[in-house]
């Protein structure tokens, strides 16, 4: 496919193969663009954010919403794109490819409702007689930096509020999967939006990254991705707003009064769909010391079902991870804590990008696999004696995305929901479950901001605060 960079599809002479990671088979080439196509992208959307910025709300919504009908209508295509692309099962992609289209609709709702408030300016003695209100205005040009896990909802996640606020927007996706947001672009210009206010560039991450958070065009940057990465774009992005959307290693807490099936459920659920590559995978499971056993023989024979292969076939449940050197790091951290006294449950082999789903016990919490993102098909179980000690390890970590616990009694949950460092907490269900319009976003080095149209929408707008200095 061709990149949208300054009003047009382009092409450039170096281009990157895009390939199917179940077996490297090359699905499409795409543009290498250079640090000049980003020049000449953010000189465009410069003029873009103008023509934003006059568009009424009603037209920002109507574009919205007839993007969200072009998704659903291509539901089928994009699901396949992004499954070819990215690996995930063609049900996940299709999940995937309607929430894209709902995240869409609900950013055309959020378009109709940028408020500002009234300011009681009388409340001060020297207010009397005067009048303050704020208004809420574009930030100008917005960064959209998006990770290859979800190609197409993560891109929504960014574009849908800013267009919302008025912006406009450039996209830089993952090197790896930038064809579901190339095709969203598409959907975009289709259902109106100005062609000098949106920019879809493909290439290198490292160094198209630097080019577009450096410049001071851009106004607000928004990322998906790592921390390593979230960090050090936060240190170049100087005195731009920023949303860090980073990664984890949720736990999951299953006390002795758990419903031990439901926690298996939910776990088997939630560790293993896109072979674990979601920044809210349960990778902790943190087990009071009474009820371990039980709980793995619950979960082991779910886990075991999970039916590995090729991600296009329909009795596939888990496909392949990215890239292989990824499974390769995945295989690296599982041995390294096997050998070191972690025990294999079931799984722990890899065939090319392919890693087993795999549980392991008895995890030491200093070891790779709890300490550290595995953003892979396994989930590491190790035991708790009291309350205490789960708070204590659930909260022993940098992150802080998600976290879920099991418990029938309301008083131990609200100590979690209170105790656990963690921007999201659910009670009785693991930590992957989200809704696309509830405020999603971490604590330490999660990240920062909150996504979900309404609350994206608060960091993709300025506030200015108006005086009326009455003569009355
Ligand atoms: C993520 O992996 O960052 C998002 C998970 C989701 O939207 O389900």
């Amino acid at each position: 496919m061709k990149m949208f960079v300054a009003g047009e599809w382009k092409e450039t002479s170096e281009t990157i193969d895009v390939v199917n990671p179940y077996d490297d088979s090359v699905i499409d080439t795409i543009p290498k663009a250079g640090a000049g196509d980003v020049d000449a992208a953010l000189a465009t959307l410069v003029e873009g954010a103008r023509v934003m910025r006059q568009m009424p709300a009603f037209e920002r919504a109507r574009i919205l919403e007839r993007a969200a009908d072009l998704v659903q209508e291509r539901v089928e295509d994009l699901a396949r794109t992004i499954s070819m692309e990215e690996g995930k099962v063609l049900a996940e992609a299709r999940v995937e490819a309607q929430r894209g289209g709902e995240v869409l609709a609900v950013s055309a709702e959020e378009a109709k409702r940028v408020a500002g408030e009234m300011i009681p300016l009388d409340a001060a003695e020297n207010g009397a007689g005067k009048m303050g209100f704020t208004l809420r205005i574009p930030c100008g040009v917005v960064a959209a930096i998006t990770p290859f896990n979800f190609p197409l909802n993560l891109v929504t996640h960014k574009v849908g509020p800013a267009i919302a606020g008025g912006n406009a927007v450039i996209v830089k996706p993952a090197t790896d999967t930038p064809l579901s947001a190339l095709k969203l672009t598409e959907i975009l210009l289709e259902a109106g939006m100005p062609e000098s206010a949106i920019a879809c560039i493909t290439g290198s991450g490292g160094e198209l990254g630097k080019a577009i958070c450096e410049d001071d065009r851009v106004r607000k940057i928004s990322f998906t991705g790592s921390y390593e990465v979230g960090d050090a774009i936060c240190r170049i992005a100087g005195m731009k707003k920023v949303t860090m959307e980073l990664g984890s290693n949720s736990p999951v807490i299953i006390m002795d009064d758990a419903d031990l099936d439901k926690a298996a459920q939910a776990v088997c659920a939630a560790g293993y769909s896109n072979a674990g590559q979601v920044c809210i995978s349960a990778q902790r499971i943190l087990t009071s010391s009474k009820v371990g056993g039980d709980f793995l023989d619950a979960l082991r024979p779910k886990v075991e079902a999970l039916t590995l292969g090729d991600q296009l076939a329909d009795d596939s449940k888990m496909g392949p991870m990215v890239r292989e050197r990824d499974a390769e790091r995945v295989e690296e951290w599982i041995n390294e804590a096997v050998a070191a006294g972690a025990q294999l449950v079931t799984g722990g082999k890899r065939e090319r990008s392919l890693y087993q789903p795999t549980i392991l016990d008895k995890v030491d919490p200093d070891m790779r696999v709890s300490r550290e993102e595995l953003f892979g098909p396994a989930v590491a179980v190790s035991r708790f004696d009291n309350i205490e000690d789960a708070i204590r390890m659930a909260n022993d970590t940098t992150f802080g995305l998600s976290a879920g616990v099991f418990t029938q009694d309301l008083d131990r949950a609200m100590r979690f929901a209170r105790e656990v460092d963690s921007g999201n907490i659910h009670i009785n269900w693991s930590s992957q479950w989200r809704a696309d319009f509830m405020p999603y976003g971490g604590l330490k080095h999660s990240g920062m901001g909150k996504e979900g149209p309404r609350y994206a929408l608060r960091d993709m707008t300025e506030e200015k605060t108006v005086v009326l200095h009455l003569n009355q």
